[in-house]
């Protein structure tokens, strides 16, 4: 039997333009993608209608068996599929386990090529006008993650070494930010050490704090910085008041709707239209399905607890999900995460009646009867 290749793909820090042209390419092609969450989803946009998309990213209940299940996964695509794209954030073979999925594809004799992408490591830094080197105070980089798998990781961490590196990357470190500080002073890193922490690079919520390394961890926390973010110490941080770009283009900013290119206004308009004849979209900011559906979760499931008409509401979300608002996979429905987004973010805005109103007055959209509970 002929097996299909599988592209490990590294799908960029954030910023649907920030993967590669080869990348893109093979989204395209794709018969299936295997995804995570985030940036994965809005670059499906360009995927053939008919791929299978397959969602990985985290589930209730299988944080441990996760990446077995997709390994095995990748393994039986490839069995029945030409070119299969596992789309991973960044670069694929930095934190991410994309080389134990490579080598899980060789064990198994599935043919693959990986496909670089840009890393947050070095992109997330710049995003904030820090550039990880420069001649006149760096000339060494570590790029070190703060996530420990489990207690069978043994690997000690070398503070002093990483102590004597000019700039230090940290990845998953948010929680860890208190730790790192600590044993990098006790290890011999200056207190007075610039560093910084940019959460959410080329996101809406991208936020920058920047203090001393002794201050560092006192005012992420004062400022709610959460992951994904990444921390940056060393003399180059102090570069960010002479580099920082006030009008990148790759910024998003909060009136741009995620997901679909489009400002929200024109998205408002699309959605409008779409919904147009149909109580759908209404009736489920009503119902408040788009909260319900943070994770993939059954209809029936979803009707039993609310006491709602189950086929009434099987027929809605399977509307919702070909308008791309929520997502199907094998027979569960979730949030689509870029809609979603825009929908918790934008909200205030156009939330329920509000959205009802404004469909009514603007769009000439006349909502049905109101999906009645049984
Ligand atoms: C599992 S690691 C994957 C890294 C990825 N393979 C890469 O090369 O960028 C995820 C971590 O990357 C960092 N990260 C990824 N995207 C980011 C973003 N847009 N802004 C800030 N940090 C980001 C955070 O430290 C996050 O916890």
């Amino acid at each position: 039997m002929a097996v299909g290749k599988v592209y490990l793909v590294g799908a960029g820090p954030g910023h649907p333009q920030l993967i590669t042209l080869k990348g893109h390419e093979l989204i395209r092609q794709a018969d299936v993608i295997i995804y995570d969450r985030l940036i994965q989803e809005e670059i499906l946009a360009g995927a053939r209608a008919d791929a299978e998309r397959i969602y990985v990213g985290k589930q209730p209940g299988l944080h441990q068996s996760r990446q077995e299940v997709i390994n095995a996964t990748l393994v039986e695509s490839a069995r029945r599929a030409r070119i299969v794209v596992r789309l991973k954030g960044g670069d694929p073979m930095l934190f991410g386990r994309g080389a134990e999925e490579a080598e899980y594809l060789a064990a198994h004799n599935i043919p693959f090529e990986v496909v670089p992408g840009v890393t947050a490591g070095l992109s997330v830094p710049m995003a904030a006008g820090i550039p990880v080197t420069h001649r006149d105070f760096s000339a060494s980089v570590a790029l070190v993650t703060g996530h420990r798998r489990d207690d069978k990781d043994t690997r000690e961490v070398d503070w002093a070494a990483l102590a004597r590196i000019d700039t230090l990357v940290f990845f998953m470190s948010v929680g860890k930010l208190p730790e790192i500080a600590e044993r990098l002073i006790a290890h011999g890193c200056p207190a007075d050490t610039p560093a910084a922490i940019v959460q959410q690079a080329y996101w809406p919520g991208e936020h920058v704090v920047v203090g001393t390394l002794a201050q560092l961890p006192r005012l992420s926390e004062a400022a709610g910085i959460k992951p994904p973010a990444t921390i940056v110490i060393g003399r180059v941080v102090q570069l960010r008041d002479r580099l920082t770009t006030l009008h990148r283009d790759l910024r998003r900013d909060s009136d741009e709707a995620v997901g679909f290119g489009l400002s929200s206004g024109s998205l408002f308009a699309r959605l409008a239209g779409a919904a147009r004849g149909s109580r759908d979209l209404e009736a489920a900011l009503d119902l408040r399905l788009f909260d319900e559906l943070d994770q993939p979760t059954h209809a029936a499931q979803l009707a039993r607890q609310h006491g709602w008409d189950a086929q009434h509401l099987s027929e809605m979300l399977a509307r919702l999900a070909g308008l791309g608002l929520l997502v199907r996979d094998q027979g569960l429905y979730r949030c689509s995460e870029a809609a979603s987004r825009f929908l918790v973010t934008r909200s205030s805005e156009y939330q329920g009646s509000d959205l009802g109103a404004m469909l009514r007055a603007e769009q000439g959209y006349d909502p049905l009867k109101r999906l009645e509970p049984e």
